[in-house]
């Protein structure tokens, strides 16, 4: 993913340290690149009917929402096999859920917003509910 650090950080989804950092910089660093992507699907969408831009988004983010998850999991030492089982398993479930819209795709643009749909909802959830808990359980 190659993002320049400061690009798409304002739009649909405004990066801001108080309110998303989980206090760990590599996370918080992937974590950016994930509202970039959210910022540049919403103007591929705004700007672009046909959202020609729509399956090298799509790809992109596959690829690095695996990437992120792997460097999650190396922050899931410090809990039990049964939290780090139920954490593995919703992080399988959303590469689901993107990948299935990917393959289902009718309509470019329904499927863009779909998308966009799914990816700030699963933002708030993933990083102001999961990873938040997760670190701070890790400092506890
Ligand atoms: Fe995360």
């Amino acid at each position: 993913m190659t993002f320049s650090p400061n690009d798409y950080l304002n739009g649909l989804v405004s990066w801001d340290d108080n309110e998303f950092s989980v206090g760990v910089q590599e996370l918080d660093a992937q974590h950016k690149v994930i509202v970039q992507c959210i910022n540049k699907l919403y103007l591929a969408i705004e700007s672009d009917s046909e959202c020609q831009q729509l399956p090298s988004l799509f790809e992109t983010l596959i690829e690095y929402t695996g990437y992120h998850f792997e460097t999650e999991q190396r922050y899931f030492h410090h809990l039990s096999k049964h939290e780090q089982l139920l954490h593995h398993l919703h992080h399988k479930h959303f590469l689901e859920e993107i990948s299935m819209l990917h393959v289902n795709r009718e309509n470019t643009r329904v499927t863009a917003i779909e998308l966009l749909f799914l990816l700030t909802d699963w933002l708030i959830s993933h990083i102001l509910e999961e990873d938040k808990q997760l670190v701070q359980a890790e400092l506890e």
